[in-house]
């Protein structure tokens, strides 16, 4: 029995599962809130747009009260440690927190260090984990898909920095899903995460995809210079190259878009990209869900 939403490894396919079938319900069949009673708290240390309003909208749907930790007025400024800080939040009457950080191990830390019984939440950490965007994306693709044993799914981009690559992987394997990425060289993780296949060659690489998920370069965590030119050139999805290899995909990503970077404008802004949009807003029933099952009475 899982206490809190850390990242996909500590989840069972099962557990997976019941936490789609709950988004499900409360997007179609206006499921019950279990947590109305119950306080969580946005600490966000990272840019958001999606994640965090999300998970604003999703609490506020439930019924809960949600509190926003704004870091730059916070005694964490006068030296308070975030363990201190956390340890006060309880003790303040916070049930949940969730943290967005760019430290790729932070929150496992503090969940170690931590002995009161608040939840921990993972709104994104380093280049490792986004384990809600993993759980909203299967989320839109069993809506599109349905089962996804050996469908193809071919993930293309900053592998390297992705954090929403490397939760995707881990949970689309649970599945039985066939995923592909594909990368130049420079965003080619130094090891191929388990159960994924690396084809350097995009139109090999997304042939017959039943999904093409693009990533965002994450700009923020590269190192060294690339060359975006070469990126277009060789990896930018565009409607004719979906048309040639791979007609009856669905193009996935979780945003924000590098518009004409990762893919053309002209194939963002037809039918087939509105479902990057589509995935935005299951991110709240996704979040519902997984906020229902950790603080409400049946526990994930
Ligand atoms: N997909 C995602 O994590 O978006 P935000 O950074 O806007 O939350």
């Amino acid at each position: 029995m899982l206490n809190n939403f850390i990242k996909i490894s500590d989840l069972t396919a099962d557990e997976i599962s019941s936490l789609v079938n709950d988004a499900m319900n409360f997007k179609y069949n206006s499921k019950i809130s279990s947590v109305k009673d119950k306080t969580a708290c946005l600490m966000f240390f990272e840019n958001s747009t999606r994640t965090k309003i999300s998970f604003e909208v999703a609490a506020q749907n439930l019924g809960m009260k949600v509190i926003n930790f704004d870091n730059t007025t916070s005694s964490i400024n006068k030296g308070e440690s975030l363990k201190e800080t956390v340890e006060n939040l309880y003790y303040i009457g916070i049930d949940a927190v969730i943290i967005r950080t760019s430290d790729d191990n932070l929150i496992e830390n503090l969940n170690k260090q931590i002995s009161y019984p608040i939840k921990f939440i993972n709104a994104g950490s380093g280049k490792t984990s986004h384990p809600s965007q993993a759980l909203l994306d299967y989320f839109t693709m069993r809506e599109k898909l349905g089962n996804l044993k050996d469908k193809k799914i071919t993930i293309v981009g900053d592998i390297e920095h992705s954090r929403v690559a490397k939760s995707n992987i881990e949970l689309l394997t649970k599945f039985g899903a066939k995923v592909v990425i594909t990368a130049p060289e420079y965003f080619k993780p130094n090891i191929i995460p388990d159960g994924a296949i690396y084809i350097s060659d995009l139109k090999e690489a997304i042939s017959d995809a039943d999904v093409i998920m693009g990533l965002r370069i994450q700009k923020e965590r590269i190192k060294q210079a690339y060359n975006e030119e070469s990126y277009i050139c060789n990896y930018r999805l565009d409607s004719k190259l979906l048309e040639n290899y791979a007609p009856n995909a669905i193009l996935m990503h979780p945003g924000p878009v590098n518009r004409d970077v990762e893919i053309t404008s002209e194939l963002l802004d037809s039918t087939k990209g509105k479902i990057i949009l589509e995935q935005a807003r299951n991110g709240v029933f996704a979040r519902m869900a997984i906020l229902n099952q950790l603080l409400g009475e049946k526990q994930i």
